[in-house]
């Protein structure tokens, strides 16, 4: 059986000769910077993001900067224990653009190709954790799974907080579409429904609770 280890070398190694053969997301991509998923291999609940920043970068790991302080400050108050869940994002890399200054770089949105090439790759990682839960953080990872799931493409605002059943290769699993921590940053209106969303997150989880 294949390791996270033998998975994610197999998806580095292939996604990074994929974006230079891509000559039109070559030119506008940085350097590709890689975090990969982190925690239990036996999680039973999976937290997508979008794509690591620049201190994901720095410190090698998911949800660790702005958004993740977001991330654990309502992972605190429901009661749910950030080290019991898998944490990983749709692409893999930092979506970086080149900086003002020489030698800097800038985030930027996700390309519908750079999604189309990292679903493979969230596909298999799903396929190797099982989890009973997955909790998407944003429309992109929601688009991901719908993709994955092979079931139309669904519109955060109509479904956020709500369980769906969805099969990942034959087995089945559900999933909690949920704003993006980041979101309320630029909308404070977002707060208030991520944190009811949440208490549904809470009751789903059951024995990840403190
Ligand atoms: N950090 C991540 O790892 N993913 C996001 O989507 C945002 C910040």
């Amino acid at each position: 059986m294949k390791s996270f280890e033998d998975i994610n070398a197999f998806y580095r190694e292939k996604l990074e000769r994929e974006v230079s053969e891509d000559l039109e997301l070559y030119a506008r991509t940085g350097p590709l910077q890689f975090v990969y998923g982190s925690g239990p291999e036996h999680a039973g609940v999976v937290l997508i993001g979008e794509a690591p920043g620049k201190e994901e970068v720095r410190l090698g790991r998911p949800f660790v900067g702005k958004a993740g302080a977001i991330l654990d400050e309502i992972l605190k108050a429901t009661g749910i224990k950030r080290n019991s869940l898998y944490i990983t994002n749709v692409v893999k890399y930092r979506l970086a653009r080149p900086g003002k200054r020489p030698g800097t770089y800038a985030n930027r949105p996700a390309l519908p190709r750079e999604i189309q090439l990292s679903l493979p790759w969230l596909r298999e990682e799903l396929i190797f954790l099982k989890p009973r839960l997955i909790l998407t953080l944003g429309g992109v990872p929601l688009k991901a799974l719908c993709f994955i799931g092979n079931c139309g493409i669904l519109e955060l605002s109509a479904c956020h907080g709500k369980a769906i059943d969805i099969r990942i290769n034959e087995t089945p699993s559900t999933y909690v579409p949920l704003y993006h921590p980041a979101s309320q940053i630029y909308n404070r209106s977002l707060k208030p429904v991520f944190e009811e969303d949440f208490q549904a997150v809470r009751r789903l989880c059951g024995d990840t609770e403190e």
